[in-house]
């Protein structure tokens, strides 16, 4: 098994929070705790949907709150997988990567919320399945790097470029969140 430690182990857990004011959708103005509304893109992997653990996915973002803004199945072009995972292409571990990707359907969403970036950085959990903790998607599902269920973006930048990649401006839907906002978000 691939171990991981020192920083490539704590890349693994990490969220780039820097935002660029154009990435901001909204901020909160009440004076209350400051949040950004942000979206991101996740893919449920090949491995995750043989497994059917697509509805488990969803499920777990819309209780603790998201807002869905995009789906769609597709088996990946070999397009944009090159350009999703361009910064890995030296990585020993690249060719796998692509075959795996493209041996099946994957479900990308593009998830919206305060901090959505961050948070589903954590509720996804550590890169490497066996450094995963309990409770996190790979953490219950996965415990191989190489099948580890689920990507999501692990920045803010990151994210508006992979959902330009995956995603056209028309495939997004702005839908009104009527009764849920003010459960689930401060004013
Ligand atoms: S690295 O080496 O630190 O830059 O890579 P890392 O940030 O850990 O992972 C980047 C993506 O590569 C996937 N990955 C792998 N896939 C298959 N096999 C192996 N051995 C492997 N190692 C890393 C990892 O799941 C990340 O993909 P995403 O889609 O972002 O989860």
């Amino acid at each position: 098994m691939r171990g991981l430690s020192g920083r490539a182990a704590l890349r693994g857990l990490m969220c780039r929070t820097r935002a660029s004011v154009a990435s901001l959708l909204a901020r909160s103005s009440s004076g209350g705790p400051s949040w950004t509304l942000e979206r991101t893109l996740v893919a449920v992997k090949p491995d995750g949907v043989q497994r059917r653990l697509v509805g488990d996915v969803i499920q777990r973002f819309e209780r603790r709150g998201f807002k869905l803004v995009g789906m769609k199945m597709l088996q990946a072009p070999e397009s944009i997988l090159a350009e999703h995972y361009h910064d890995l292409q030296k990585k020993p571990f690249y060719p796998a990567l692509i075959s795996y990707m493209s041996s099946g359907p994957v479900v990308a969403m593009v998830w919206e919320g305060p901090n959505v970036v961050c948070t589903s950085r954590a509720m996804i959990g550590h890169t490497n399945s066996a450094e995963a903790a309990p409770g996190t998607i790979r953490g219950d599902f996965s415990i191989h790097i190489s099948r580890n269920v689920i990507h999501a973006s692990d920045s803010v930048e990151g994210a508006q470029r992979e959902i330009q990649l995956w995603f056209q401006s028309s495939e997004l839907v702005d839908w009104a969140d009527e009764g849920h906002h003010s459960s689930i978000y401060p004013a």
